[in-house]
């Protein structure tokens, strides 16, 4: 059973300024949540029960957010607003936090690197802190990864997404065995942002991985990449190289990857969020309609 997941959050923000000037990327809302929230909910839904959070500096808002807020419960459960504390359930979660900082962003592939102690040697889950997963199916990606790793229990598992050929060169890209169509597919290499002229495929990374221990050696052993940082992809496609087999699995039509990392992907994250919320979702669509002379 994969019960550690590290989620890397120590990445600079730089798209989102002057959003990020102060405040962490991960902390940005989404509706009435922030992004980071999500993320940590759906790897409990998992089962995951340790999660080590990389930060760095101007991101001590996050360990704030999941450490139990003790005066704020009691001041709230003194006032007649009791329902709010509805909002702080999630303090409550079966998860255990850690946090380390990666005091220089060196890239995905060195921040993931500060992970090794904490993982001691098992298979762990990497949940990108700027993206999230909106699932509508029964058994959302992550769980599909788990059970294709359980399955393969040495093998390292991509989730993926399929992208239009013009996008590939912004994302890390699977080179398939079979037919990319298929949900579970074999991987034969990894390539970091290919030209759509000589991309394997349009199997695009989406932001969450399950990755056996060796990774920390494989990534040791890689030479910054693509503009001077340690990719986590180079270390991927080393272990690819080394003999360790690895399975792409896609996201359904069912299924969404939202990425807070640019503000044209964040406006459209918001609003899908706040139309899907329960209590204020119908007045912003009243609101909408009412607006865009559609
Ligand atoms: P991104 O590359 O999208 O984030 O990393 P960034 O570096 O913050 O973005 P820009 O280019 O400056 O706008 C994806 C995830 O990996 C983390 C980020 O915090 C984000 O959650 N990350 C990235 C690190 O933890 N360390 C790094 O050195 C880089």
């Amino acid at each position: 059973m994969i019960k550690k997941a590290v989620i890397p959050a120590a990445g600079l923000g730089t798209r989102m300024l002057p959003l990020t000037k102060t405040q962490p990327k991960e902390m940005l809302p989404l509706a009435s949540k922030p992004c980071i929230q999500y993320i940590v909910e759906e790897l409990a839904s998992c089962g995951i029960e340790q999660v080590l959070i990389i930060t760095g500096q101007k991101k001590r808002a996050i360990e704030d957010h999941f450490d139990k807020d003790n005066e704020l419960n009691s001041m709230l459960n003194a006032s007649d607003q009791k329902e709010l504390l509805q909002t702080l359930e999630f303090e409550d979660m079966n998860v255990q936090f850690f946090f380390t900082r990666q005091s220089r962003a060196a890239g995905l592939g060195d921040a993931i690197n500060y992970a090794a102690n904490f993982i001691n040697g098992d298979p762990f889950i990497i949940a990108l802190g700027d993206s999230i997963i909106h699932s509508e199916e029964p058994k959302p990606l992550l769980k599909r990864m788990i059970d294709t790793h359980h399955q393969n229990p040495e093998s390292l598992i991509i989730g993926t997404r399929q992208v239009p050929l013009e996008n590939v060169a912004k994302y890390g890209i699977v080179k398939p065995k079979n037919n990319e169509n298929d949900a579970v597919v074999e991987i034969e290499d990894v390539v970091e942002k290919p030209s759509s002229q000589t991309t394997p495929s349009t199997l695009a990374f989406a932001a969450r991985y399950i990755l056996p221990a060796s990774i920390f050696d494989a990534l040791n052993r890689t030479s910054p990449g693509k503009g001077g940082e340690i990719q986590l992809t180079d270390g991927i496609r080393l272990l690819l190289k080394e003999g360790t087999s690895g399975f792409s699995v896609r996201l359904t039509d069912k299924e969404k990857r939202y990425d807070i990392g640019n503000m044209a992907s964040y406006f459209e994250a918001f609003v899908d969020f706040a139309l899907r919320d329960e209590k204020y979702g119908y007045q912003l669509k009243q609101y909408l309609y009412d607006n865009l002379n559609l």
